[in-house]
């Protein structure tokens, strides 16, 4: 059976386009609550794949997305090399930071503190129905050196730009690290049996233009590269977010599909990125929170403004907390009406 998303992937205009969402597992269903409960924190609940493979088929389950994506999370990159990570109740993720050369040389990626992950990928491939793809992922360097060097999220990296500008032999030491850690834990990822791999650069947009080939598009295309070396035919998709002014730059990064976040327009994007790199978005997340008319209208704006052209549909961020499930099914039924 040929998949609908690795069809798009490779190239192809697929009609209706197949659909998949950021954030598709996670708050807003009450099964994920239900399962969140049962594990002790946050990192241990992604590292245990009997509840890891369960949250990850529950949104395939319920809806029939066209893939399902790994649950796990970006910074298991940092977890991974020793760097202390907790998620604070209402708060989101703190880290122990890291912004000198003495506390970078102090980590190192052990791979087998993911080998956890490995095994959830095992075990959705083997319950997966057989028209469903699964994505495997990773945040990409600057993103997710932003959460290494500030210790939480932010909105304006404002410690992160000031070592890149000013101390490049930490702030590019910093990036080989996570490009070759996050080379290998892909490379382990299709081999586990993830289909296609995203790209998470949720934070390209705090990158300053006079660094970003430095910090996006060179970290990128060396991890995809990597990737490549090992498995050709695993396709890629980038999610460089708040970077609308670079698609046409960061389609030179070999990557086979673009996500588009909802403040850039499709049919713009279209035209900046060559034909056969597929794009996948990019309904406002809020759109699918509100749900009714509005939704299912701009759903079917996008799906025609795309038709001809390889498509992925999805948001242009993950699904938001309040979210009704139902709102859910509802845009899915409208994209393949
Ligand atoms: O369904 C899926 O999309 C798969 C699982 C997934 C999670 N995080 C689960 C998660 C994926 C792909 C991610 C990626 C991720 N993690 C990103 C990139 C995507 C984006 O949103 O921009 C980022 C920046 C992170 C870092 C992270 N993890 C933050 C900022 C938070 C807190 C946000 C929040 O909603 O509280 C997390 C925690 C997290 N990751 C949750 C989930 C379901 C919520 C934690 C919980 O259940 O308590």
């Amino acid at each position: 059976m040929v998949k609908k998303l690795l069809q798009a992937l490779s190239g192809h205009a697929v009609s209706p386009p197949p659909v998949w969402l950021m954030r598709q597992a996670g708050r807003y269903l009450p099964e994920y609550r239900g399962l969140r409960a049962e594990a002790k924190d946050f990192v241990q609940f992604c590292l245990t794949p009997e509840l890891a493979v369960e949250v990850t088929l529950q949104p395939v389950r319920r809806f029939g997305v066209d893939a399902a994506i790994l649950f796990a999370d970006i910074l298991l990159i940092p977890h991974a090399m020793g760097q202390k990570l907790w998620f604070a109740e209402g708060e989101g993720p703190r880290l122990t930071p890291v912004r000198e050369t003495k506390e970078l040389d102090a980590l190192h990626y052990d791979p087998a503190k993911l080998e956890p992950v490995m095994a959830t990928i095992k075990g959705v491939r083997a319950s997966l129905p057989p028209e469903t793809a699964l994505i495997g992922f990773a945040g990409s360097p600057w993103t997710v050196a932003t959460y290494m060097i500030e210790g939480k999220g932010g909105t304006d990296h404002e410690i992160s730009r000031a070592l890149a500008w000013g101390d490049g032999a930490f702030f590019d030491g910093l990036i080989d690290r996570l490009v070759d850690a996050t080379s290998a834990y892909l490379i382990a990822q299709a081999e586990a049996g993830a289909e296609a791999l995203q790209l998470f650069e949720s934070w390209a947009g705090t990158a300053p233009a006079g660094l970003f080939e430095r910090l996006v598009l060179t970290p990128t295309a060396r991890i995809v590269k990597n990737v490549k070396a090992r498995h050709p035919n695993i396709p890629i998709i980038g999610f460089p977010r708040g970077a609308g002014a670079w698609l046409s730059a960061y389609a030179q990064t070999g990557v086979d599909g673009i996500g588009i976040d909802q403040m850039s327009d499709l049919a713009a994007a279209a035209r900046l990125v060559p034909a056969k790199v597929a794009l996948q978005g990019n309904l406002d997340p809020v759109l699918l929170l509100q749900g009714g008319d509005a939704m299912r209208q701009e759903a079917r704006r996008l799906v025609e403004a795309m038709k001809g052209r390889p498509f992925i549909f999805n948001l242009g961020h993950g699904v938001m907390q309040p979210t009704p499930p139902e709102h859910v099914a509802d845009l899915i039924a409208a994209i393949r009406a």
